[in-house]
């Protein structure tokens, strides 16, 4: 498959690409960055950042999340692949399952962060960031070299409904009984005004509930449609739904101690470093099954703390607010580290922040991060900051 919907969509001028909602954004005053070579909406008019992270909290907030790519893995040996470029146990995913994994290099550092659905034992979809597209793909091929498998990409409208009214909502436009439809799951179906095929997944990145919609738009009749049921969402309910940019979304994932590719994860990163040792299933550790990338690094890093130079962590704090590279001290003035994300937290007051610390310490320990020459407090904190809701039935 190809990538018509970007080039179709491709701004002369600024050489940024576009998604199939871009239209949708500007009519909505969408102020638009350049976010990993998309133009894309941070923050619409008439509502501020914090309106905009509370109403997700509260109601139902719809993100553009296009500019992820998508893959299909099919062939003799896509399961092969898989398990050797991440961690995951295909084996116990059940079809029509999802997991959120890693693609790992070869000393178990983080290529990217994935999610990865088992539509049969030989069909995967896989959903990857936009910032790591060239180095995903090219890495994906040279893995695939190895392997017989049919690896293709392909992008569309992917609209993400978050927020504790997303399934009453999204329940008006299919006959589909979503209650059946648990966290982690997905389902291909038919939504009200788009023709094709809907792939459905109960996902998300706010720690709401919620669902991530793949809607195909790879012709201008489907991306009409599929820009007809963004505008349609928003209105017909605006006491409902509002369109959320990329500032919210990044003080929600944050809320929900979500990892941000280019902040916690980096090549040089390991999950274990990362504090995700939970998506390596305990079938993977043992020796014989333990053949993805990295493994040996990540097995012992397991096995002896000692061995990861350092942990991430979760801080809360007061004042302004920490900042990806600032300085971290442990009390008695010792630098111990660095921030990697912070923000105030809407929802609980103060600041929320993660950060890397030579090693993993306890919640309640004060430490210290340095921001414009000052020295200022934060306790080291449990994550996610703000309780999870995901629908697990
Ligand atoms: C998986 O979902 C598809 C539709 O999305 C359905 O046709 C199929 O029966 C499901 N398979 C299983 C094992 O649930
Ligand atoms: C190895 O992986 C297979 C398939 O997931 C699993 O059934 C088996 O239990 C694993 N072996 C060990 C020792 O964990």
């Amino acid at each position: 498959m190809s990538s018509i919907v970007t080039k179709r969509f491709a701004s002369g001028a600024s050489k940024l690409l576009r998604t199939p909602l871009y239209d949708c954004h500007v009519e909505l005053g969408g102020k638009m960055v350049d976010y990993a070579g998309f133009e894309m909406p941070v923050l619409y008019k008439g509502q501020t950042h914090v309106e905009s992270h509370n109403w997700v909290r509260s109601k139902v907030g719809l993100f553009d999340v296009s500019h992820m790519l998508q893959h299909k893995f099919k062939g003799a040996q896509p399961r092969e692949l898989l398990q050797k470029i991440t961690p995951i146990d295909l084996a116990y995913l059940p079809i029509n399952s999802s997991s959120l994994t890693v693609l790992l290099n070869k000393n178990g550092g983080v290529i990217d962060d994935c999610i990865i659905t088992k539509h049969g034992e030989n069909d995967y979809y896989m959903v990857t960031n936009a910032g790591c597209r060239t180095k995903d793909v090219k890495f994906i091929k040279e893995e695939a070299a190895n392997f017989d498998v049919d690896h293709s990409t392909f992008e569309g409208t992917l609209l993400a409904i978050q927020g504790p009214e997303a399934a009453g909502l999204l329940q008006k436009f299919t006959n589909e009984d979503l209650s059946k439809i648990t966290f982690g799951n997905t389902k291909y179906l038919k939504l009200s005004s788009i023709g094709a095929d809907v792939h459905l997944a109960r996902s998300g990145y706010t720690g709401e509930d919620g669902f991530e919609l793949s809607i195909p738009s790879s012709t201008p009749q489907e991306s009409q449609e599929s820009q007809n049921f963004f505008r349609s969402l928003i209105e017909d309910y605006p006491d409902l739904v509002r369109p959320i940019g990329l500032a919210a979304r990044d003080s929600l994932r944050l809320e929900a101690g979500m990892c941000l590719y280019g902040h916690e994860l980096a090549e040089d990163i390991t999950p274990i470093e990362a504090t995700l040792t939970w998506l390596i299933p305990k079938s993977r550790r043992d020796e014989k099954n333990a053949t993805f990338n990295g493994a040996s690094k990540i097995l012992s890093q397991i096995k002896d703390k000692t061995l990861c130079s350092k942990k991430r962590i979760g801080l809360l704090s007061k004042g302004p607010s920490p900042r990806d590279g600032n300085k971290l001290f442990s009390e008695d003035g010792k630098e111990i580290g660095h921030i990697t994300s912070g923000s105030p937290s809407p929802t609980l007051g103060g600041n929320v922040a993660q950060a890397y610390a030579d090693k993993l310490l306890k919640s309640g320990t004060k430490v210290f991060f340095e921001s414009r020459g000052k020295k200022r407090e934060a306790i080291v904190a449990k994550m996610p900051f703000v309780e999870s809701k995901f629908y697990r039935g």
